[in-house]
């Protein structure tokens, strides 16, 4: 994994709690935030976004995604990655955004959640092995 100390990690921890105060989240009452750490140091965070529909609801871990994407581009190395809840449980990431994951978070990238038994991290290639991917074709 690459060195990130203790201290950045609690700070990115602290503001994957402070993002999952936005969460919106009437449906599940699971307020979930996450909080990622560009190489250059700095942070995107996302909250999950429910909808009525119960389907279009959307992830904390996939919003900060496609928002750092969004406003920073695909081109910069993401270092770390924190998810947090304000329920006091557990709280891994899907497997649906450990897929969405796996398209920009580096495999050695430092991921750390709440476990069972307090916080657990890490690196992003041992709580997704084996993702799905191929090649990327080449222009035509
Ligand atoms: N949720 C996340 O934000 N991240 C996950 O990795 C799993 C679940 C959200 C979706 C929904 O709003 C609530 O938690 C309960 O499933």
């Amino acid at each position: 994994m690459p060195a990130i100390d203790s201290v950045a990690l609690d700070r990115l921890r602290q503001a994957a709690q402070e993002a999952a105060g936005n969460a919106y989240a009437p449906y599940s009452r699971f307020c979930v935030g996450a909080a990622l750490l560009f190489d250059d140091g700095q942070v995107v965070t996302g909250c999950n976004v429910e909808n009525m529909s119960y389907g279009l609801t959307s992830c904390a871990e996939r919003n900060a995604l496609f928002r750092a994407i969004s406003e920073r581009g695909a081109g910069r190395r993401i270092v770390a990655f924190a998810v947090a809840n304000r329920n006091g449980a557990a709280s891994p990431p899907c497997g649906a955004c450990r897929q969405v994951m796996s398209e920009f978070v580096a495999s050695d990238a430092v991921v750390t959640f709440p476990g069972e038994h307090g916080p657990e991290t890490m690196p992003f290639a041992e709580i997704f092995p084996r993702s799905f991917h191929f090649e990327k074709p080449g222009r035509p």
